[in-house]
């Protein structure tokens, strides 16, 4: 099929005229660029997609602008649809960071640990888990285990430090990170607050302690949106993916909001936006829905054995 556009074509209006032909729903994450998350029908974090996914009943496609995992969770839940991810590197560094047969053979050694594994991994580590989360619900399902059961929690270190803090439950933790989370720089943080001396400062658990410690609100983008939207302070400095400003920006255009600046700027291999998540454009949404392809595709005995920690996790939150 050719990828070749005519440069003439009006791709918000030719995107338009495809959803309906297709019968789509456009679903995009926070981090998204601008431009995509204007397009999006339903936009939100890591659990309001799953559950957009899931409940998406009346189309036949859904468009995933996200990252893989993302798209695969949509999958999983609704397989009666057709799936299309724009782009299918879009992957993940901690989905990387754990495979499907890494926790297979933690299994075999610690038959007695509870997996608890958050919703940024493969169908195939899904499916080696109890039980998933998402950053917005991970206390609840931590606290929703039983308490004789030591707990593994994989992949991210720095989210599974953090619970350990809130819950005061010990776990095992996976030693995976995600790459766009520890590039914030703990000396650049103390030089904003100091200059900035009423901000308070709001950072996503997937930070590192060293940068958490310093939050005044720890949470899950879609709670560091709605503190932005509510809080009576008039400046806020963000330590999350810098695309989730936009929305906050619209959600509260009289505050200032300042990005928390990286280490060192390598490219895209060191900055705070996700170059993943920055993958998807809408040139490509674009030939997605003409093309109906990428699409997400997986056997039913891999899609149910992955699916049952997630629902588990859906009757829980
Ligand atoms: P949430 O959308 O659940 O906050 O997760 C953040 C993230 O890094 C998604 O990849
Ligand atoms: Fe993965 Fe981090 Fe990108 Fe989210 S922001 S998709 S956790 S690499």
């Amino acid at each position: 099929m050719s990828t070749v556009i005519d440069p003439a074509l009006d791709l918000f209006a030719e995107i338009e005229k495809l959803k309906k032909k297709r019968r789509a729903i456009i679903l995009a994450h926070y981090y998204q660029d601008p431009d995509i998350q204007d397009l999006a029908d339903r936009l939100g974090d890591s659990l309001d997609l799953a559950k957009a996914a899931r409940d998406a009943s009346d189309v036949d496609v859904i468009l995933f602008c996200g990252v893989h995992f993302m798209a695969e969770t949509a999958k999983l839940l609704n397989p009666g649809k057709t799936v299309l991810l724009p782009d299918l590197d879009a992957g993940c560094s901690l989905a990387d960071s754990c495979s499907g047969e890494q926790l297979r053979e933690f299994r075999r050694k610690n038959p007695d640990h509870y997996v608890v594994t958050y919703i940024n991994c493969s169908a195939a580590a899904k499916a080696q888990s109890d039980i998933i989360c998402t950053s917005s619900n991970a206390e609840a399902i931590i606290r929703s285990v039983p308490a004789d059961r030591p707990i593994l929690f994989a992949p991210d270190r720095n989210l599974g430090a953090w619970l350990i803090k809130q819950t005061g439950r010990e776990m095992t933790l996976w030693p995976g990170t995600c790459q766009v989370h520890v590039t914030f720089s703990e000396r650049k943080i103390l030089d904003l607050k100091a200059r900035h001396r009423t901000a308070k400062f709001i950072a996503h658990p997937e930070c590192e302690p060293n940068i958490l410690r310093h939050a005044d609100f720890v949470g899950s983008t879609r709670k560091l949106l709605q503190f932005v939207a509510e809080s009576p302070h008039h400046e806020i400095i963000v330590g999350t993916e810098t695309g989730i400003l936009h929305t906050m920006r619209k959600a509260a255009p009289d505050k200032t909001l300042i990005e928390v600046p990286v280490e060192s700027n390598r490219g895209c291999e060191g900055c705070n936006q996700c170059p993943y998540m920055k993958l998807n454009t809408i040139e490509k949404i674009y030939l997605a829905l003409r093309d109906l392809q990428p699409r997400i595709e997986m056997d039913e005995t891999s899609r149910v054995a992955a699916a049952q920690p997630l629902l588990r996790m859906l009757e829980i939150s």
